[in-house]
Formats: structure tokens, C-alpha cells, sequence
């Protein structure tokens, strides 16, 4: 892996080398323009990268290691966990490097940060890379690396109940790790943003078809709601249980001294040795902050095993649940306290001044503070109409759709919103925005996707939907 990592080196290196000649100056169209040729080409050596890389893994790692012992466990989590991760990752990587060769590549703006997170992408899938081995390598698959085989249900069951009858607030038991659920009526809204909206808080119009046409979507069956994000405590329950295990690294916001200018920049780059427990500098987490750091597939992961845990189905929102919870039957604003910022404070731990003075980042924050740079304990603002707190700020939410450039051809009963890309859903779809999250970006009908399936961020957690059968 040394080798390989020096490689990787290397390549990030000219990267660099060529993003540094891609001078940034006014205006998106000049920005796009000018990195539009890097961007392809950094695409290529990016993606034939990571093929060759998967590829040298499944030699070196696998196969050698598959003749030697073939048996018992170790084979199992082999042939039933690695080679399908590796296999998918394979996949995600052909399937980015067509997207990169693509004519209308450009056409689907990706991002601004395309350059950056390409490496971004390419350090997350290595380090997952690295975590896999290193279970094969270790041994230390056995027992319970990533399945749920044998989680215990017996003391859950019994203790579980309903809190409260009527079904509005309830726990499905008492212990710590069984989040506080509201249920959420049927009924409809219109999912989406304006032109307006856009042009009121100045979205940048390249994205303005991510949330448009507006369409009604028709909720018909009552589910419920995590009241608050899945909050560390329950996380680190789901681990001691388990011995699940993620991957090192993650996306964080820094201040990094900027060679060419001579100045401080603000940046959000892959940091290595950042994860949950331990997810960038100013994170004071106590346990009831949200847990970040975390990847869809670990959020997954975690709704899996409490659902054994509970004998209930919890699962990740679906990005229209995720939309109507939030419009909670207000008609339509661009934030659930109305169209101005004024009431970001008091109900979003957004980008605000006391996170300016930390970061210094230069986008429109919010004229107000709340004493918080980073990410605030569950609950401490006030909560939207169904009674939902951290909605639109604190740690941004996986929801369980793939991602869609758009509402064209959007299913309007609330259901997933997948299978699509070509038969492929690595990318999943982020709702909400985070402590870092600015004026435009903590809109309620504001969405965005990154094209890694390992991709994971000090800014994004999740919450969780527990569905209803009557
Ligand atoms: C800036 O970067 C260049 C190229 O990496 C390096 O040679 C130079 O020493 C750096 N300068 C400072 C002030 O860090
Ligand atoms: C917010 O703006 C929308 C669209 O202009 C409007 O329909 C709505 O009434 C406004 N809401 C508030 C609370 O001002």
C-alpha cells in the first residue's frame, strides 16, 4: 500500500500543479471555463487511478490471501462483503470516468468543486480500500466486522413500548439508543423552488433546475420522524455492539495558508485521521451532538441494525418525506421560519457571525450569533410545525434517494427516488444544510449530491424514518 500511496502522491501532486495554472477569477462562467480542461484531464488520470488501484487490491490483497485460507468466516466476509465493495467501487469509478469523457459532462454541473473533490473522492475510496485490508489482513473480521448476525433483540423487545398513546411522540424502547420518533400525518405538498427564490437570495443559476419543476407529491401513509438527528451516544451504541468499523478520514472545513496569495484560505478538503469520535478542530462533541462524519452506507447500517434491534423498520427518509417533514404544512417559504434570514439563529445552527469569526469564509452568513462555530447539541433551536428540530442547520442529512439533476420525472407519491444513473445509485442525496451552510444553502427546498459512495464530512450526519403499519 506504501507504493500505491506515494503514487497517489504523485498524481495529487500534479494535480495540483495544474489547478494552480487554472487561475481563479470573476465570475462562475470564467471559473468554469477555465477548469473545464482540467477537469477532464484530471478526471482521467483520477479514474484509470482507481481502477488500477481496485484492481491491484483484489491481487494483492484478495487472491493471495484467498489461496492461502479459504474457509470458514474469513471466506465469507471475503466473497460476501469485500470482493461486492470492491466490485462496486470498480464500478462507481468506470462509471465517473465515462461522466468525466462525456460531451454533456459540463452541462450537468457537477460543482465548482469538481477539481478538489476528484481528489477528494480518490482519497475516500483509498482509505476504504485501507480499511478493508486491513480487516483481511488482521483477522479481525471475525465476529461481526459489518454484519448484523448477531445483534441482540431480546432485552430491546421486551422493554419496548409506546410512550404515549395517541402515536405522536414515541420510543420504540427506553434504552438510550431508541431515538425519540414524532409521527408525521399523510397529506401533500409541492416539493421544489422558484426562480424567484433563487433570484431572492441569490442562488447560483447553474444550480437553479437542481430543485425545479415544482411538483405536488402526495404523502398517502403516516410514518414518523426522528424528533433529532441520530445524535453520537446512539451511534457509539450501534458500535459497541457491532464492531462495525469506518473508514479513516473526512471532509472537514480548514484554514490553510495559501502559497500563491500569501493569505489564509478557507477550505473543505479530506483530512486525514479525522472520523466520528474525532471529526476536525472546534468540535467540543458531547454526546448528544448529531454524529457526522458518517457515510450513507454507515447510516444505513445503522437503521439495519435497529430495526433488528426493535423488530420496527427504521430506514434513512426519502428525499420527499425529507421535504414535506420540513415544509411541515406551511405553504411555501424558502426557510420553515418564513423568506427573510432573520430567524436563523434561533432556529438553524447556520453559517452565522460567531462561525465567520472562526472560518472567516466569505459567502453571505447569517447577520446574527448563537455561539456556535461548529456543530451544536440535538435540539437546541427551535423545532419546525410538526415539532422537528435541526432541519435546515446543524450537521446536513442522508436521505435514501439517488441523485437526479432535477425533478423531471420525479415519483409524486413520496416514494424512493432510485435505480436510475444507468442502473447505478453510489451517489446519494444530501437535504438540508449544515453549520457551514450559508444563507442560500440553508433554503428548505436546497439539495446537492457528491459522486462518491465513501464520501463522508464533519458537515453531514443523518436522521432516521421509522415506518408505520396499520
Ligand atoms: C510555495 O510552494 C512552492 C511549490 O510547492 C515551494 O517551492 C515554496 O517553498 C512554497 N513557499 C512557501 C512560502 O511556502
Ligand atoms: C414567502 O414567499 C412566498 C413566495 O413569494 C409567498 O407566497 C409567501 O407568502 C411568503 N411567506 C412569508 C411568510 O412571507
Amino acid at each position: 500500500m506504501k507504493i500505491i500511496k506515494s503514487l497517489i502522491l504523485i498524481i495529487f501532486l500534479s494535480i495540483g500543479y495544474c489547478y494552480g495554472n487554472s487561475e481563479i477569477s470573476n465570475g462562475i462562467r470564467k471559473i468554469q471555463e477555465s477548469m473545464k480542461n482540467f477537469e477532464v484531464d484530471g478526471c482521467k488520470i483520477v479514474f484509470d487511478k482507481v481502477s488500477k488501484e481496485t484492481k491491484g487490491f483484489k491481487e494483492n490483497c484478495l487472491q493471495t490471501y484467498l489461496s492461502k485460507k479459504n474457509n470458514g468466516n474469513e471466506y465469507n466476509f471475503i466473497n460476501n462483503f469485500v470482493r461486492p465493495k470492491v466490485e462496486s467501487l470498480l464500478e462507481e469509478s468506470s462509471f465517473l470516468l465515462k461522466r468525466c469523457n462525456s460531451d454533456d459532462y459540463d452541462d450537468n454541473h457537477l460543482g465548482l468543486e469538481r477539481g478538489q473533490r476528484l481528489r477528494d473522492f480518490l482519497k475516500e475510496w483509498s482509505s476504504s480500500l485501507d480499511l478493508l485490508c486491513n480487516i483481511v489482513i488482521s483477522g479481525s473480521y471475525v465476529p461481526m466486522v459489518f454484519g448484523l448476525d448477531n445483534v441482540k433483540k431480546s432485552r430491546a423487545i421486551i422493554e419496548c413500548q409506546d410512550l404515549d398513546t395517541p402515536f405522536n411522540h414515541f420510543r420504540d424502547c427506553y434504552d438510550a439508543y431508541c431515538p425519540e420518533m414524532v409521527v408525521i400525518p399523510s397529506g401533500s405538498f409541492v416539493m421544489g423552488g422558484t426562480d424567484e427564490e433563487h433570484r431572492a437570495l441569490g442562488v447560483d443559476e447553474h444550480i437553479w433546475p437542481w430543485d425545479q419543476p415544482r411538483h405536488q407529491v402526495n404523502i398517502k401513509k403516516k410514518f414518523a420522524i426522528g424528533k433529532y438527528e441520530i445524535t453520537l451516544r446512539q451511534f457509539r451504541e450501534f458500535i459497541k455492539e457491532t464492531g462495525y468499523r469506518m473508514p479513516i478520514g473526512a471532509t472537514t472545513v480548514l484554514r490553510v495558508y495559501n502559497n500563491r496569495t500569501g493569505t489564509l484560505d478557507t477550505r473543505v478538503l479530506f483530512t486525514e485521521g479525522l472520523h466520528y469520535e474525532a471529526p476536525g478542530d472546534d468540535f467540543a462533541q458531547t454526546e448528544n451532538h448529531p454524529v457526522v462524519a458518517v457515510r450513507r452506507e454507515d447510516a444505513r447500517e445503522f437503521a439495519k441494525w435497529l430495526s433488528i434491534k426493535t423488530g420496527q423498520t427504521y430506514r434513512l427518509p426519502y428525499e420527499a418525506e425529507w421535504e414535506y417533514v420540513t415544509r411541515a404544512n406551511q405553504g411555501y417559504q424558502y426557510y420553515i421560519w418564513g423568506n427573510t434570514t432573520e430567524g436563523g439563529c434561533r432556529y438553524s445552527n447556520c453559517f452565522d457571525l460567531d462561525s465567520f469569526d472562526r472560518f472567516q469564509f466569505k459567502f453571505d452568513h447569517f447577520e446574527c450569533r448563537d455561539g456556535e462555530k461548529t456543530s451544536a447539541r440535538v435540539g437546541k433551536y427551535l423545532p419546525n410545525q410538526f415539532g422537528i428540530h435541526d432541519l435546515l442547520a446543524n450537521a446536513r442529512e442522508w436521505v435514501d434517494d439517488c441523485w437526479h439533476y432535477g425533478y423531471e420525472g420525479a415519483p409524486c407519491d413520496g416514494s424512493r427516488w432510485g435505480e436510475e444513473n444507468n442502473g447505478i445509485c453510489y451517489f446519494g442525496v444530501l437535504r438540508g444544510g449544515s453549520f457551514f451552510y450559508n444563507t442560500y444553502n440553508v433554503r428548505i427546498a436546497y439539495r446537492n449530491a457528491y459522486f462518491s459512495s465513501q464520501a463522508r464530512s464533519s458537515m453531514w450526519g443523518f436522521r432516521l424514518v421509522r415506518e408505520i403499519n396499520e
